[in-house]
This record gives C-alpha cells, structure tokens and sequence, in this order.
C-alpha cells in the first residue's frame, strides 16, 4: 500500500483509539526528553510511575543539573539500564552549561546528545517541535514488515533502510506529532507480537502478512547470541547494626551503583577459599582477618539483555571490622541502606532478609 493511504488510515484510526499518556499533556521538551529516554527500554505500564516520580523530584533541567549522580540513580533504581540515568544527567549539566538550559529544537541537535539515537531524537522533535522523522523501533518494524510483507532479516541495513524509508515518506504528509504517536500506539495496543488483532485492524484489506497467512511469523529476526553467564559471590558482612557496602566503578553493568561486597568467578562455587579470606583481608585491610562463621543463605539470578547474572550471598562473621576499611567500601548502618541505589538482585537479597529476620533492620 502507498505511504500516503498508510499515514491517513493510522491517523483516523489513532483518533478513536490514541492513549492518554502524561508525557502527551506537554510539549515541555524537557519533560518529553525524559519520558522517551525512560521508554526507551521500559514498557509504559512499567515507566509511568518512574516518569511522576522523577518529573518530581527534578522538575526542570537546572534542578536535574545540580543534582548528585547518586541521587539520580536512587530515583532509577529498580529501572535498569542506568547508563540511561547517568546520561540524561550529564547532558542536563551540558545543556545548563552550553545551552541556557534551552533544550535543542531540531533533530541533527538533539541526535547529538549523549544517549539519544535516530528513534529518540525522531520522538523528541516531533512530540515537542512537530519536526518531520519518524520513529522507528521493534513495533513499527513489526507493523511495517507484516503490512508491507517483508520476509529478509530485520537487522540487515537494507531491509532497516526499506522501512525507514516507507515511514519518512508517510510522515511528510500529516502532523509529525500525531504520526509518531500514533504509530507507537498502534504497534503497541494492535500490531501486537503475539495475538495481534487482525479481525479489526483497519490495515486488514491491505497487509500482505494478514493475507497471506503469515502474520506470526513475521518479523523475520536472526538467531539471538546466547547470553553471557556470570556467577556474583556477595559477602554480607556485617554486624548487628552495620554492613559494608562497595560502589561499583568499573566500566561493567551497574556502574556507581551499590551492592556488596563481591567476588565473581567463571563457575558456581568458589573453588578456593583461601580467595575468599584474602578478599575479606582487603576489603577490610585487615590482613589477618578471623572468620567466625560463613554461610550460603540466599541465592538469585538476574536477567539483563545480553546477560544473566547468578548472584549468591554469604552471610559472614568475622571477630571484628577495623574502623579503616578499603576506601571503595563503606561501613552504613543497616537502617540506612535504603538511602543507596543498588540493582534488583541488591534490593530482592534485603527484602529476603527483611521477610526472614525482622530484627536486621
Ligand atoms: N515508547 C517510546 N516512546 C513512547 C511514547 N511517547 N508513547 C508510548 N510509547 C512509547
């Protein structure tokens, strides 16, 4: 079907169904900015109380600005992906900085900026200063390749390109805003990946998929790599009112976020526990460190998109923790670990804890 038929039944269609969504009562490019860059990885259901609560508590980039990272990871945790956080502050301090805080009005500005593709600078311009490209991600591409009946890979730069190309044509010939939206809303509630709803789809006349009987197995996508195993050893070690955090820093999953103190090998168990002490003797500079007592009492496993994390807690006593521990640690209260971010499998191991021994907190 031609681009133009396309754009004009979505948009008539979109008028009777479109989502009431909180990003779509501004044009706010700021607010706008931080809900595309919280769906980027989040589906909507999940990301709204995200968006309040961080609207909220940063309500304009001079306030995200001035903010600590920390504090800005706090208001993520439980999200994912944190480089999406640390990102968006860093381009609120670089926005302030350059920019008056004036956030950029067209696209070759905004793909710029740092964590911003060609999908959310499509959305950003065109939900905030109707510019003209489209979005596209795994929904449109999956509305597109079923309608027009595409069966090559959807990774391959060429069949990206064919759809890319289909969308930006449909959208010169409608409000860019009311297109975009509409096509999210529309991959979203009917193009669905599973039980799509063809009976009263208003494409059914005209998508190849629908017609030829193949609407479940399009997308065609290549073999997904397997997942990377990793195996987290957490080491709890702490007193009656206290425990020893460590912020990550490296360049690796969860930077700056809080966990416990870890050791990761390449299988389950610790093979050595001679490894185990030693790391005890660093983490408290310590190095003579007495175990009292060490214990398996909870394990868990966390699934990120190109990993799956199993992490395993030791509840550990040792004689005493030196007032000096190694500087990337930190001796908290066990009443104030709420104040850190940490990643789910973090917050899953004290809520485990809290169920099992009120008395820890
Ligand atoms: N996914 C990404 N951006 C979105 C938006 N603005 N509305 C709904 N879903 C989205």
């Amino acid at each position: 079907m031609n681009s133009i038929l396309f754009a004009k039944i979505l948009i008539d269609w979109w008028h009777k169904n479109k989502r009431d969504l909180p990003w779509k009562h501004t044009k706010d490019p700021y607010k706008i900015w931080v809900s595309e860059i919280i769906l980027q990885q989040t589906r909507v259901d999940q990301g709204t109380p995200y968006y309040h609560r961080f609207i909220k508590r940063f309500p304009d980039v001079f306030v995200l600005a001035k903010a600590s990272e920390d504090d800005v990871l706090k208001v993520w945790e439980g999200l994912g992906y944190y480089t999406r956080a640390r990102n968006l502050h860093s381009t609120a301090k670089q926005i302030v900085k350059d920019n008056d805080g004036l956030f950029p009005e067209n696209y070759e500005d905004i793909i710029k900026l740092k964590g911003i593709g060609p999908y959310s600078a499509a959305a950003i311009s065109s939900f905030a200063f109707e510019g003209s490209h489209a979005v596209v991600d795994g929904n449109v591409t999956r509305m597109v390749t079923r309608i027009l009946g595409i069966y090559d890979a959807v990774e391959l730069p060429e069949t990206k390109k064919s759809i890319q190309s289909y969308v930006s044509s449909a959208i010169q010939t409608v409000r860019p805003s009311s297109f975009n939206q509409a096509l999210l809303d529309f991959g979203s509630q009917t193009c669905t990946p599973k039980d799509p709803g063809c009976a009263y789809c208003p494409f059914n006349l005209y998508c190849k998929a629908y017609h030829q009987n193949v609407v479940k197995i399009l997308p065609i996508k290549r073999k997904k790599q397997p997942r990377k195993i990793r195996y987290f050893h957490y080491l709890d070690l702490s007193s009656v009112n206290q425990i020893i955090l460590h912020q990550r820093s490296k360049n690796d999953i969860w930077k700056n976020l809080f966990e416990l103190p870890m050791i990761e090998t390449d299988s389950p168990t610790i093979e050595n526990p001679e490894s185990l002490l030693k790391h005890i003797d660093i983490i408290l500079n310590d190095n003579n460190t007495t175990l009292v007592s060490c214990h398996k009492i909870y394990e868990s496993t966390q699934l990120l998109t190109h990993q799956k994390i199993n992490g395993y807690f030791y509840s550990i006593s040792i004689a005493k923790i030196s007032k000096k521990i190694n500087p990337s640690h930190y001796l908290v209260e066990r009443k104030k670990v709420s104040n850190f971010a940490f990643p789910k499998i973090i917050t899953e191991y004290f809520r485990h804890l809290k169920k099992t021994d009120e008395l820890l907190f």
